[in-house]
């Protein structure tokens, strides 16, 4: 981390010209105020490391929110005793942040769980594939490109048939394997499809291009905030029209993600979360707390590691722009936590690969937590509080099990 330099300090007697009256105001906060870093930085050679770059010349506006949120994230969220949830929306795998940067994330154990869209799940799929996604341009004619079998997610460009449709066909292939005939969370249909992605990583011999196939190596339990809403969830819908046994319960998500939560501070640790964008899956990890206090009510205080990069503002109240004091209104972030939470207003594009270069130069990897594996403990522990600290009853009038 970059040293604060003193300056030398010129004292007002220095400045003749200075009137008396300013000469004897009394200033008590002022040296508290200037005590910050000076922006002078070095002229930038070309031969600078980027963790480097990032430490001295990143000093003001969103630049200085995204040295803070690296700092932020390596310096407290990846200590031992921390559990870290990272949220995923807007079109990153697409754009290639699967490969650069989910994978390597998830294989040095800087992230323990994730939400993502589906769409994000899905396209990772191609990539594991090896279905070309291809670099394009957002000017192109989309008519001619609808043409051509070609869709376009703004510069990014896929195949129709051969890419979409083709990835379409082996999810259903696989979705009607026995190991999905039956009800499920999300966790555990994504760890199902990331050993197919696994497995299609080694035939088609690329190795970490697919953050599926990296997360079910790991134990990372990937969750979706809107199962339907993707096409996964398409293709899960298209295969129950011919019987398919899958029912994707999206309860069985929501209390083993508050189960993480929990586990993390009953274990004396602390939880962190990481959102890239904001849409549901912002608020489904979000919303753990909650759940824990105000539907389990169980004594807690919040997240206490905030990090968020987003384009959303927050003036409109949607979900997507609100920031980490809102949320502690919430409940969802501790109070005395605010000063660890940081929001830095860019695309996820750019701030991604710079935080996951920055974490990978300036600390070791972690040892993978595979929270994956752990989920009917940690559930089991989240019902037995919830039954300690409420009066309630199964509803069956049966003795609670956990
Ligand atoms: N083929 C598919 O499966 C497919 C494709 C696209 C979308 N979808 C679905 O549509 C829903 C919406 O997904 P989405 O990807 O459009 O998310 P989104 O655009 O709703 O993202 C939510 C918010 O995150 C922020 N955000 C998005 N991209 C960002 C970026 N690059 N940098 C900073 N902030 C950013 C924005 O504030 C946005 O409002 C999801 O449920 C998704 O699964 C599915």
């Amino acid at each position: 981390m970059a040293k604060t330099q003193h300056t030398p300090r010129r004292f007002r007697e220095d400045l003749s010209e200075t009137p008396d009256w300013l000469k004897k105001k009394k200033c008590p906060n002022r040296d508290k105020y200037l005590s910050g870093e000076r922006i002078l930085p070095n002229n930038i050679t070309g031969k600078e490391k980027l963790a480097d770059l990032v430490d001295r010349t990143f000093l003001a506006y969103n630049s200085a929110r995204l040295k803070e949120g690296c700092q932020l994230f390596v310096d407290k969220m990846l200590e031992g005793d921390v559990t870290v949830g990272m949220s995923f929306a807007g079109a990153l795998t697409p754009a290639g942040l699967g490969c650069s940067s989910i994978v390597p994330l998830i294989k040095a154990g800087f992230v323990d769980w994730i939400v993502a869209t589906g769409a994000n799940l899905y396209h990772d799929l191609h990539f594991a594939l090896n279905y070309p996604v291809r670099v394009g341009s957002f000017k192109m004619d989309d008519t001619d490109l609808r043409d051509n079998d070609i869709v376009r997610v703004y510069d990014v460009l896929l195949g129709y048939s051969d890419c979409l449709m083709a990835t379409d066909e082996i999810l259903r292939a696989i979705l009607v394997q026995p190991e999905f005939q039956k009800e499920m969370g999300t966790a555990e249909l994504h760890y199902l499809l990331g050993k197919y992605a696994a497995e299609w990583e080694r035939k088609t011999g690329l190795k970490d291009v697919s953050v599926l196939a990296a997360a079910y190596r790991a134990g990372v339990p990937c969750y979706t905030s809107s199962p339907g809403d993707s096409t996964i969830g398409m293709n899960v819908a298209g295969v129950e029209l011919r019987g398919n046994k899958l029912r994707v319960n999206p309860s069985i998500d929501v209390n083993e993600t508050t189960a993480y939560v929990l586990a993390a501070k009953r274990a004396g640790g602390k939880s962190a979360v990481v959102l890239w964008g904001g849409g549901s899956p912002k608020n489904f990890m979000l919303q753990t707390e909650p759940q824990i206090q105000e539907v389990l009510r169980i004594k807690e205080y919040g997240q206490d590691y905030f990090l968020q990069v987003t384009d959303a503002r927050p003036d409109t109240g949607g979900l997507s722009g609100a920031t980490p004091s809102e949320a502690v209104s919430w409940g969802k972030v501790d109070p005395t936590r605010l000063p660890d939470a940081v929001v830095c207003y860019t695309d996820t594009t750019i701030a991604l690969p710079i935080v996951t270069h920055y974490a990978l130069a300036r600390h070791k990897p972690r040892k993978l937590r595979r929270l994956f594996d752990q989920r009917g403990k940690m559930v089991q522990a989240l019902t037995k509080e919830y039954f300690l600290h409420n009066k309630a009853k199964m509803l069956d009038g049966s003795k609670p099990v956990f």
